[in-house]
């Protein structure tokens, strides 16, 4: 089979994507990863409800090799939304019975249980805990905030930021308490780990030179590897390029839309050494430009494809720098039917050793069993890339798939989306 434009390698021959690979001192039984993806369904309290259980057994059906638990607060200030994932003392039992509910099911279905990561957040500058945006940043961003800069009680002082690395311990034990596999020390898509890496601005310890605008991630790295058991998996999934402009972002270079990965280098080997087992490389802040992260068929800014490739060979940047610690690529419903495909010859190639799918598996939960038993992909769930997933979370509902999820999301579409959009 021949490369694609973009110089994306593809390969016939897909078994590659149905070996085990090791990730830290466990095994993920495929190269398939479900991204991180918020259903803003849980309770007030924090716990997986309905729509979380439903959603999590169908990618658990789906037979992904590691599913990456999404978004889940380590503060309730810093919920991205009130019903954002919480994890606590008195809501552990919800997320034990999910978790062991997954592992169930995965076996029954497919015969092997995927790794389960949670990811651990602060939303930062995007905390709405109570449904409107109550933001707590790491920097005045004039591409945030314009000609009417957040007051200075925005800001968050040092000593609220000394006290995280200990909150996202705290969190990862019980993430390991409730049968998590590891935690992700979230540091992407603009959220307070991730702002901070652009802090040029900020004065003191988290501010100005790179070794200062990454001490919280990599302290809160060290805090976690150092809390938990030794076979629980450490991760951060980071962003290696924010996607706007100098001096605002993180892997902003002289050439638009062309990534200097100098600092997300860096990075990389800071969070090894600090213990970080597996890294998921993504790029965008999908509140500034979300086509960065989340190619469309819509998309205003450039082609999709550029923005799917950019993320894909970004992350095989990455993974040079960090042989034996595995990387997951994002960007990958874009492909649609041709994914494994070029899977394969990305992963062959060196570019990643695992890879994300985000949308798709909203659209498309059995994708993975259909990639690793050689069936193929259906043509007739296919992520459309149209987008409304994340236009069901801006409107504050639950996002899910509208074309292929039909009978539990095109209502709330049409409620919480259409209706208003008519008012408006
Ligand atoms: C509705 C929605 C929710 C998401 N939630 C999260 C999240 O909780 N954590 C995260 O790191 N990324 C989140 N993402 C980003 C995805 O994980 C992924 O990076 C993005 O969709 C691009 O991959 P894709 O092209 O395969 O969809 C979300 C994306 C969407 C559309």
């Amino acid at each position: 089979m021949e490369d694609l434009p973009q110089g994306m390698p593809r390969s016939d021959d897909v078994s590659v994507l149905s070996e085990d690979v090791a990730v830290g001192k466990k095994v993920a039984p495929n190269r398939l990863v479900y991204q991180a993806m918020e259903g803003c369904d849980g309770t007030r309290s924090g716990s997986p409800d309905e729509l979380t259980v439903r959603r999590y057994l169908r990618f658990a059906a789906g037979g992904p090799g590691l599913i990456w638990f999404e978004a889940t607060a380590i503060l309730p200030e810093g919920r991205a939304n009130p019903r954002q994932m919480w994890l606590t003392e008195s809501n552990r039992d919800s997320f034990a019975q999910l978790i062991e509910k997954i592992k169930e099911i995965c076996m029954k279905e497919n015969g092997y249980e995927p790794l389960v990561i949670c990811q651990l957040t602060h939303s930062g500058r995007h905390s709405k805990p109570n449904g409107f945006p109550e933001p707590l940043i790491a920097v005045n961003k004039k591409i945030f905030e314009g000609e009417h800069p957040l007051g200075s009680d925005r800001v968050l002082s040092d000593s609220y930021l000394d006290a995280l690395p200990e909150r996202y311990a705290a969190s990862a034990r019980l993430a390991e308490s409730v049968g998590f596999d590891g935690v992700d020390v979230k540091a992407c898509h603009g959220y307070l780990l991730s702002e901070l890496l652009s802090a040029y601005e900020r004065p003191g310890r988290y501010g100005g030179v790179f070794e200062n605008r990454e001490r919280l991630l990599i302290d809160s790295v060290k805090a976690v590897r150092a809390s938990v058991g030794y076979d629980m998996i450490v991760a951060s999934r980071f962003n290696a390029y924010d996607g706007y402009p100098y001096p605002y972002g993180l892997g902003g270079s002289d050439i638009p839309g062309v990534p200097d990965l100098t600092e997300a280098k860096k990075a990389t080997a800071d969070l090894v050494a600090a213990g970080a087992e597996l890294l998921n490389v993504t790029m965008g802040n999908p509140y500034y430009n979300n086509e960065v992260n989340r190619p469309t068929v819509f998309a205003k800014t450039e082609e999709p494809i550029a923005s799917a490739v950019r993320m894909i060979k970004g992350a095989g940047e990455i993974a040079a720098t960090c042989r034996g610690i595995p990387v997951v690529s994002t960007g990958w419903s874009f492909f649609g039917a041709l994914a494994p495909n070029v899977a394969a010859g990305c992963v062959k190639a060196g570019l990643s050793a695992m890879v994300g799918f985000g949308r798709q598996t909203f659209s498309y939960p059995d994708l993975a069993r259909d990639i690793v038993t050689g069936r193929g992909m259906r043509t007739d769930r296919l992520c459309l890339t149209c987008g409304k997933c994340t236009e069901l979370m801006r409107a504050g509902s639950t996002p899910g798939c509208v074309v292929y999820d039909k009978e539990v999301y095109l209502p709330l579409y049409r409620e919480k989306v259409m209706k208003k959009g008519e008012r408006s």
